[in-house]
């Protein structure tokens, strides 16, 4: 088999994922498109500094370029820039350069603005016929946002720029190129005439918006989070941002749940609201309850004047009943294909009743632990928005129906009240509080399974895993000659940028001692992240638009398509599995990491994540989902534990997963840092047995975030516990330094002793980590039956000109001069030194950081342009601390050591090359 891929294809596709993320929102006098011919003046420093993604291990890419909005529109030939306002900015922008901060979780949410005169303004509105303003925010892993001026709030310099823009221009598109929604009080207050949400759209992000800005693209992207008129009207944000534990006590009234039940005045833009240039109108027909589904048809007609696409959303608006409900949930979404003006489409629809079902965690209807339907009206509407909504058809049940019998799993220990809605005389609902229900179960009980029972040591049978590949040896046959030390180092990932797998890439897995290697099993890689391949080596890769962008086109087909090339791209790099997609429900508007994830809803999130999957599951490569579960404040996120109910567990925060298992086949799965209801996820049994595993069948791998922390429920939490996550089914800890070693100083081997973990549990897991291995592209590789491949259209790298630093010879040792070198995010520095006798040398590094403790700032040495190591520090408190990489080097030459910094944060206190013998 011969794979080709082709870079201009990849590109195309992801122009198009940005152009149909872009949300609009507002569009008067139909100030978009910007026509042919017109002149352009665009405020805003971030015209020269597009965020094409938020920061962290999501934000690593090292793309081949990025287009910029401005470049983009520049390039499209079809519009002027007005190009003395242009030189202002650029003057100013020289002197007053983008601030990176000191990197990792440090950077600024925003940057400086360029103040604006009112003679600027006036001269630019006589000059030009409409004005863009772009307002850019970033945000990310490790830093949330706030709710402060420049953050979640305009800084005062864009709010001043706004003001004066808006009062001067008749025309003005605000963009906004930001991965967090925003407050959006301004629009109120300053009136412009169109806004777009812009996110951070990748690569091709400003050619996606050029595209929609010029009208070659008719904007077709919809809001997958409800915009409140003011951050306090959020339902979570009285419980976000604690220290110790967040109790959600919003329950399943998360975004517009809570809204449209509740709080229907305080929405500025509902959930699945965007404009179009067109207009569009749509009926609903042939609604027919048979059996167990819904059966229903829409029909969309494009009744405007230009192409355009419409995303048709079903809700359901269940009965009350006992247990409350939502009076939306979203149930089923397609998107049309590009509607001609006059042209229609009909879309069949068909639901499963239960799928309406809700989760009874408390017994009210007598079936507790069930899903159910409770007796009443279901109602199911369709529409543009969930606010414009009509009646398709409706479905009485006459009695209660149990759909899905399961067990309490992960209920809470604290009490706490939640929200229930509860109608008044008017027929509308407010919100009343109920007492979670608290757990009943003994856990301990659960936990005393032991595992596989096929757990008895063999001895070297001669058997490799390319026998069991063979079939010629049964899995655990084979693993039965394993030690128990060997399977307790087979639940070590190494890491991050092992030398084992693709340089820079954040663990390998698998066959990571020699022992394991003997036994014929490949090391699998695994690298960052969701929105492309993070090499901290400095190797390029393509960068995609966020998960929030991708999730606004609401069109998965595309992303199915943009996600094979992914897919092709994974297996070029010899990658198993991207860590992601990032899958967590954007509870709080300020969680940093929202840029990742996909929505409020979980069930846009799911499907999201399952055409990702099912994108990539083409090409054999797969994605790691990520991060389950709760993972929704990056503050202290490795303490945080999130009280919730099991209804909300159920129902809100794991349906995205449970989609991405069932329906994306997803095979690999990382925990989060925090704890659920007091057990940390990466050794909490119900999490991934009693819900994961047992319920959802799924037999993949589970690994934990990296350096997670683990704990037995009551006792604190440690990196070392690892025999709490292996007693858990999560069968990798992510990552340590050497495996075999136990450099993290587990306490596995120790545990297995004192018979708190098994053997049988051992192997349990080693069989879902070799059964990944087998599945993937890394045993091809091995075997060596990988297919080949060959590129097109592939992009030429741009050579940096890069400053070499004359160092000498090494006699015994040589001090490289490092006092002034740049140690930010892709910056790099060669030295140039001679070896005069050859033999084996070694660089070893004093250093430190003030970055947080699981931070990750990536140095990456080369010798002679061939990389020796990637070496990943966190933030070190500010203590020294020392690293040392070894090379050989031949007689009397010049060698060239390349030190390349993948993240800003690491201050080198001191480097020698020391002759080792
Ligand atoms: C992040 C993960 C990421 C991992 C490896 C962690 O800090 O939370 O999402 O995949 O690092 O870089």
């Amino acid at each position: 088999m011969h794979y080709q891929f082709d870079w201009e294809k990849y590109s195309d596709i992801a122009r198009q994922a940005a152009a149909e993320g872009c949300v609009l929102l507002k569009n008067d006098n139909n100030t978009l498109p910007i026509n042919k011919g017109e002149t352009v003046s665009v405020f805003g420093r971030i015209q020269f500094d597009y965020y094409y993604s938020g920061t962290g291990s999501g934000g690593m890419v090292n793309p081949p370029y990025v287009v910029s909005i401005l470049d983009a529109l520049k390039a499209s030939g079809d519009i002027t820039i007005n190009q003395e306002l242009l030189s202002v900015y650029e003057a100013w922008t020289k002197e007053n350069p983008f601030d990176m901060g000191k990197g990792w979780a440090q950077e600024p949410w925003c940057q400086k603005e360029m103040p604006l005169t009112k003679e600027l303004v006036d001269k630019a509105s006589r000059q030009s016929d409409i004005a863009v303003v772009i307002i850019g925010r970033t945000a990310g892993e490790d830093k949330d946002n706030s709710a402060e001026k420049g953050s979640y709030l305009l800084s005062n310099e864009e709010d001043k720029m706004l003001e004066l823009v808006c009062g001067t221009f008749s025309r003005v598109v605000v963009l906004l190129n930001v991965g967090n929604v925003i407050d959006m009080e301004w629009t109120v207050k300053y009136n412009p005439q169109a806004i777009l949400y812009v996110w951070q759209g990748g690569c091709e992000g400003g050619n996606g918006v050029c595209d929609i800005l010029t009208g070659k693209s008719n904007p077709s992207g919809k809001l997958v989070d409800t915009i409140a008129c003011n951050i306090l009207d959020y339902p979570a944000i009285d419980n976000f941002g604690d220290s110790e534990r967040n109790y959600y006590k919003e329950d399943i009234y998360v975004g517009y749940r809570y809204f449209e039940t509740a709080a229907k005045e305080k929405v500025r833009y509902p959930f699945g609201y965007g404009l179009s240039y067109t207009t569009f109108e749509y009926f609903s027909d042939s609604y027919k309850v048979i059996e167990d589904t819904i059966n229903f048809n829409v029909t969309v007609t494009n009744t405007g004047n230009v192409p355009g696409k419409q995303v048709i959303q079903v809700y359901v608006c269940p009965p009350q009943g006992l247990l409350g409900k939502p009076v939306r949930n979203l149930v089923r979404f397609a998107k049309t294909e590009l509607l001609k003006p006059g042209e229609s489409e009909t879309i069949s629809f068909k639901v499963l009743l239960k799928e309406l079902a809700s989760y009874d965690d408390s017994g009210l209807t007598n079936n507790k632990s069930c899903y159910v339907l409770e007796e009443g009206l279901y109602e199911i509407y369709v529409g543009f928005d969930v606010r414009n909504t009509s009646l398709a058809g409706s479905y009485t049940l006459e009695k209660l129906m149990v759909i899905e019998e399961l067990q309490e799993a992960l209920a809470p220990t604290h009490t706490f009240n939640r929200l229930k809605p509860s109608q008044d005389i008017n027929g509308s609902y407010n919100m009343t509080e109920e007492e979670v229900p608290i757990r009943t179960i003994n856990l301990k009980e659960r936990l005393n399974y032991k595992g596989s029972s096929v757990d008895s040591f063999t001895d070297d049978k001669g058997y490799k895993l390319k026998d069991v590949y063979e079939e010629k040896v049964s899995l655990p046959g084979f693993l039965g000659q394993l030690t128990d030390h060997d399977l307790v180092c087979m639940s070590r990932g190494e890491g991050m940028c092992s030398p084992k797998v693709t340089p820079g890439t954040a663990g390998a897995f698998g066959g990571i001692t020699d022992k394991l290697k003997y036994f014929g099993i490949p090391a699998a890689c695994c690298a960052d992240g969701p929105s492309g391949i993070r090499m901290d080596d400095g190797s390029k890769a393509f960068s995609l638009p966020n998960g929030t962008a991708l999730a606004c086109s609401f069109n998965v087909d595309l992303i199915e398509k943009l996600f094979e090339m992914v897919g092709m791209e994974l297996r070029k790099n010899k990658v198993d599995t991207i860590l992601g997609p990032g899958m967590n429900i954007h509870r709080c508007v300020l969680n940093g990491r929202n840029f990742e994830y996909f929505s409020e809803d979980p069930y846009v999130t799911g499907k999201i994540a399952a055409a990702e999957l099912k994108g990539m599951h083409k090409y054999g490569a797969t994605g790691t989902i990520k991060h389950f579960a709760c993972n929704n404040q990056e503050f202290k996120r490795t303490e945080i534990d999130s009280i919730v109910s099991e209804r909300a567990l159920r129902e809100i925060y794991l349906k995205g997963f449970e989609i991405a298992v069932k329906e994306g086949g997803a095979y690999s799965v990382m925990t989060s840092y925090g704890a659920i209801n007091g057990i940390w996820t990466a050794g909490n049994f119900d999490l991934l047995n009693t819900v994961l595993r047992s319920e959802w069948k799924f037999n993949g791998i589970v690994m934990t975030d990296w350096w997670a922390k683990m704990n037995d429920e009551g006792g604190p939490a440690s990196s070392q516990n690892t025999a709490a996550m292996i007693r858990a089914q999560n069968d990798l800890f992510m990552v340590t330094a050497n495996p075999e070693a136990n450099s993290n100083q587990d306490n596995a081997e120790e545990e297995l002793k004192k018979g708190n973990i098994s053997r049988g549990q051992l192997v349990r897991n080693a069989l879902n980590i070799c059964g990944f291995v087998l599945n993937s592209p890394a045993m091809k590789r091995f075997i060596g039956e990988e297919q080949n491949w060959s590129e097109l259209n592939a992009y030429k790298e741009r050579e940096s000109i890069e400053n070499i630093i004359e160092s000498g010879i090494v006699k015994e040792q040589l001090e490289l001069e490092v006092s002034n070198i740049k140690t930010e995010k892709s910056s790099s520095v060669i030295f140039d030194i001679k070896t005069p006798q050859k033999g084996e040398y070694s660089i070893k590094f004093k250093m430190k950081s003030d970055a947080g403790e699981v931070s990750q700032m990536p140095l990456s040495i080369f010798i002679n342009n061939h990389i020796i190591e990637t070496i990943t520090i966190n933030g070190t408190n500010g203590k020294v601390i020392e690293r040392e990489v070894n090379f050989y080097a031949a007689t009397n030459i010049n060698n060239y050591i390349k030190l390349y910094f993948g993240e800003s944060g690491i201050e080198i206190i001191e480097a020698k090359v020391c002759k080792n013998f």
